[in-house]
């Protein structure tokens, strides 16, 4: 663009130089290229400040559905906002958007939807399967409402993403086939209105002929009604001698997969699994209702060097063998918190943590006291919601590294008022509990016991990364 100016100024001298010998008609003429020039000058620099503009807007743009909103949509709300979902409604076309618009800004601004508690002012930031909005997303939907939901054009939505079939294994994609292995629970007929339901039927089975390690499991309620009424569940595995929890559940949370190197033994020999199942249906029955668990392997020659407990149950109420947590007395309209720790007798991993309360739960955090004194906040989740149990899986290099002897504190809070959107009655006092209505509390915390040498080992990659790259953050600010 300014190119095509210099030459101008440049040619300025010339036609003057003429002028003087050519008279009047030169000048006219000089006068001509003045104008065309100063025309082109205006044209060139109306150009370039659109093209700045395209790349850097200043000026607010029209939000619309097609081009800014169905593109969040389609990446993080239409895997359960579709049609015969478990979610209350499709969110695939503009005009079902556009009617749930206002509940849309609501969930989304208050960071309600997609589901994820993560306290954001505290504690680990970064989570392998974080799939909360970013700001950014948040502020276009919102705008997108504010400015009464204009559709735009369809010639810029985004193509409809492949969504699997419903009751698809989620993890066949990833590993390009279906479960090794799958177990069944027996059918159980979950009766629509009937509250609470607990079904723990054995199943015995032929088991393996010879033990492999397992990469992953996912967990698969039937499809659709399985997935309204499973609130959680969970398969423990009898083989070899040996009793393993190989899959836990709950609404949010369908699988595990393991990191490289890790990796849980299925013994061969005989087997049987024993189903954990909580039904919670909510105005909806599942005749018959049967629960899936699908088990990847790691191939027969690969054998991972370290065996993973996968989710372990930590609990924070006090059980003491008996069957109430005699510490659960929330007066009507009152709060209650409650402390447990629990002491690490070797080095210990930390994958992931899923705190699990009912609907008087309102925090929940995990933190660890190291053998010097030291206090962390690992994790912690200060909106709590009874129906959601997700698993916050820490990115693969923040997982805690902790050493022998490290306590780990969980604190959980209890909210009986009626600022709980949850509370189906302050007017009661709540005690332990199996039902969702009495209270519970513990974490679920993925847990991987290593042996002094490896955690060392761990310890000792991790270091040389973190030098490795403050080393290149270095070079790169010097230049
Ligand atoms: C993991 C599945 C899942 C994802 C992802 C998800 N939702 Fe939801 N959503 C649900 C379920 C289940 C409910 C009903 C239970 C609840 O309210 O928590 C719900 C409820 C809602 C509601 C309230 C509906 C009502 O009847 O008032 C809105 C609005 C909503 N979701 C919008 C969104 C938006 C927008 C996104 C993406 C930015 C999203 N959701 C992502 C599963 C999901």
């Amino acid at each position: 663009m300014f190119q095509s100016r210099s030459p101008v100024d440049g040619q300025h001298d010339t036609p003057y130089r003429l002028s003087k010998e050519g008279g009047q008609v030169m000048t006219r003429q000089i006068v001509f290229y003045r104008h065309l020039l100063h025309s082109l000058g205006t044209l060139a620099l109306a150009v370039a400040i659109l093209m700045a503009l395209r790349a850097h807007p200043v000026v607010a743009q029209e939000v619309t559905f097609s081009k800014d909103v169905a593109p969040i949509l389609y990446e993080s709300c239409i895997e359960c906002h579709r049609p015969n979902s478990f979610a209350p409604m499709s969110l695939i076309n503009y005009e079902d958007a556009r009617r749930y618009a206002p509940r849309i800004r609501s969930r989304v601004q208050s960071r309600r939807m997609p589901p994820w508690h993560v306290d954001r002012t505290v504690g680990i930031q970064a989570y392998e399967n974080d799939y909360s909005l970013t700001d950014k997303a948040i502020e276009t939907i919102v705008r997108w409402v504010d400015d009464g939901a204009p559709r735009g054009d369809e010639a810029d939505m985004p193509p409809l993403p492949q969504l699997l079939e419903g009751g698809a294994w989620l993890l066949e994609n990833k590993f390009g086939r279906p479960p090794d292995v799958i177990v069944r629970s027996t059918p159980y007929d979950v009766i629509e209105n009937g509250q609470d339901q607990w079904w723990g039927p054995t199943v015995p089975f032929a088991g393996l002929e010879e033990g492999r390690w397992i990469k992953a499991y996912e967990f698969k309620p039937s499809w659709p009604l399985g997935l309204r009424v499973v609130h959680h569940g969970h398969a423990t595995l009898r083989a070899g001698g040996r009793s393993i929890g190989i899959a836990h559940y709950g609404v949010g949370k369908r699988y595990e997969t393991f990191p490289d190197d890790v990796g849980m033994l299925f013994p061969a020999g005989e087997a049987a699994v024993t189903w954990n199942l909580h039904y919670f249906p909510v105005g909806v029955g599942a005749p018959q209702d049967v629960v899936e668990v699908g088990l990847w392997f790691y191939p027969e020659d690969e054998e991972p060097t370290i065996e993973t407990r996968g989710e372990v149950l930590m609990r924070v109420d006090r059980m003491g063998g008996m069957p109430r947590g005699g510490d659960i007395l929330i007066p009507p309209h009152g709060q209650q918190v409650l402390q447990g720790a629990h002491v690490l007798d070797q080095p210990t991993l930390i994958n992931s943590f899923r705190p699990h309360m009912h609907m008087r739960g309102k925090e929940m955090s995990i933190e660890a006291i190291y053998p010097d004194g030291r206090r962390e906040v690992l994790g912690k989740v200060s909106d709590y919601k009874h129906i959601w149990q997700i698993s916050y899986q820490f990115a693969l290099d923040q997982k805690p590294l902790l050493p022998k002897g490290t306590v780990l504190l969980f604190t959980s809070v209890f909210d009986n008022s009626t600022a709980n959107p949850l509370n189906p009655d302050p007017e009661q006092w709540v005690v332990f509990g199996r039902r969702g209505v009495d209270e519970m509390s513990h974490m679920w915390v993925g847990i991987t016991e290593l042996e002094q040498e490896e955690f060392e080992r761990l310890i000792a990659e991790r270091k040389a990364k973190l030098v490795s790259q403050q080393d290149q953050g270095g070079s790169e600010e010097k230049r």
